[in-house]
């Protein structure tokens, strides 16, 4: 693209600033508006809009806006309509008002939001959108919140947690000596667990977990875990997990954390977005004892619908959280005696303020919205299931109770040709997988603007994707 002419250095001009953002806004709400009507996949590669992107970088500088312009126009084609509400892959949510305009302050404000005494504003913000957390999810309120990247982050968080509890507990100094010569550290997981708890394992030296039986639905099987951990001996960590990323479904936490507790074990709880199930009076029972684990991780990204990258980090044990991740250097102004800083309770150092959507997103919606937005997610999920179920030709594989269905269209193959013909279609947008020995479409519903209509023509488009597999 032809650009004209920019030879004014660089300067801290309020002019390029404000012609800048005024392009951002145009184009953001553009995007927004088009994501009615548009096709939910991309319409270019990476490897076809990487030739648009590269190529030498010109001598001179170029105006900023015109830089917004070139930028948001040859971006176009390339972008996934994750913000639709028919989009349905991985578990992924959109972005509420409130919360994407908080985000755009965020970047304003540019804070590096590590130590209270240096960016005191975000770090009440973020305090107080950490005390909401624990109010809604019913966690006890003494629990240190950090605001990370996702929830692989904060599964990290709480098993680097767990990691040096048990190895003090068993008179280990991890902080001093290192794992090198340390007691082994045995880690129980539900043979169904989520990836991202083996990447953190690995990371943080502690190997390859102990998988323990799961049930039809991929929920921890007590028993199992008790006669796993009575065949091991020294410290433990148990891993339990609420929402199954294929079929939703949530461990059962009460009994396995009284059998991880009874032999010393910590808990850790992946929530990344079946958490927030907690924040739901007809949905809490599935969580019974949730507050009694040690840590938990959850995503905001997700379910919270805020934009991209923020998860959170709850431990329990403020102390045992801060001495894994807090450093004392005589340039910081460090907080020693208060909540804490923020940069203690998560792996960064240098931080983006990520909590702040979050207290926008919460404040918007309130408690009885938070409560809606999580209900409304599992209705419509409730909505496909029903749907699914009386479509001949396609049957629901798990037990729909939360957010999640699995589909398989009979075998294997004509599976994975109804996929094919649907996403080449484009009207919606819903990722092939594989679980419980099956090839399966995975419905997730993660987006607070889904209604009736995304749903109507989803299924719609499922319908002749499937007649469309059976005229090959
Ligand atoms: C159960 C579970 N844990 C962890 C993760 C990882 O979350 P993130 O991609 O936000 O790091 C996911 C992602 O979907 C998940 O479903």
């Amino acid at each position: 693209m032809d650009a004209p002419p920019y030879h004014v250095p660089m300067s801290p001009n309020a002019e390029d600033f404000r012609a800048a953002l005024d392009r951002a806004h145009t184009h953001s709400l553009a995007w927004l508006d088009s994501l009615d009507s548009r096709t939910v996949g991309p319409r270019a590669t990476a490897d076809e809009l990487l030739v648009e992107f590269s190529g030498p970088l010109q001598e001179g500088n170029r105006a900023p806006a015109t830089v917004v312009d070139e930028l948001a126009t040859l971006a176009e084609p390339g972008l996934m309509s994750m913000a639709s509400g028919r989009f349905f892959g991985w578990v992924i949510g959109g972005t509420l008002p409130a919360a994407m305009a908080a985000d755009w302050l965020v970047s304003a404000w540019d804070q590096n939001a590590a130590l209270r005494a240096a960016t005191p504003a975000t770090a009440a913000i973020e305090q107080a959108a950490g005390d909401w957390l624990l109010d809604l999810l019913g966690l006890p309120p003494t629990a240190d919140v950090g605001f990370t990247t996702g929830a692989t982050s904060s599964n990290f968080v709480g098993l680097a947690s767990a990691r040096q509890f048990v190895l003090d507990a068993a008179g280990w100094n991890l902080a001093q000596d290192g794992l090198t010569g340390a007691p082994k550290v045995t880690v129980f997981v539900g043979a169904d667990r989520h990836a991202s708890i083996d990447l953190a394992l690995k990371t943080l030296g502690l190997g390859s977990p102990v998988p323990v039986a799961a049930d039809d639905q991929g929920r921890i099987i007590p028993a199992e875990l008790a006669k796993a951990m009575d065949a091991a001996a020294g410290p433990a960590i148990v891993c339990l997990q609420v929402g199954n990323l294929h079929s939703g479904s949530f461990d059962p936490i009460s009994e396995a954390t009284e059998i991880a507790h009874a032999r010393g074990a910590w808990v850790h709880v992946d929530g990344a977005f079946g958490l927030w199930a907690a924040v739901s009076p007809s949905l809490r029972h599935h969580l019974a004892g949730l507050e009694t684990c040690d840590s938990w991780a959850t995503d905001a990204h997700k379910t919270l619908n805020v934009p991209y990258d923020c998860g959170v980090a709850i431990v329990s044990r403020p102390d045992v959280v801060r001495s894994v991740f807090g450093v004392h250097t005589s340039y910081l102004l460090n907080d020693d005696t208060g909540p804490g800083d923020p940069f203690e309770k998560v792996p960064e150092f240098s931080r983006r303020a990520r909590g702040v959507p979050v207290w926008a997103a919460l404040r918007s919606l309130g408690r009885s919205g938070v409560i809606a937005l999580v209900d409304g997610l599992v209705a419509n999920a409730q909505k496909f299931s029903r749907a699914l179920t009386a479509m001949p030709g396609a049957e629901v594989i798990n037990d729909v109770v939360f957010t999640q269905v699995c589909v398989s269209f009979g075998s294997d193959e004509r599976t994975r040709d109804v996929i094919a013909h649907l996403l080449s279609e484009g009207v919606t947008w819903m990722s092939g997988s594989r679980w419980a020995g099956r090839d399966i479409l995975r419905i997730s519903v993660s987006n607070w603007t889904t209604d009736d209509g995304d749903i109507d023509v989803s299924l719609a488009a499922i319908a002749r994707a499937m007649e469309s597999a059976d005229s090959r």
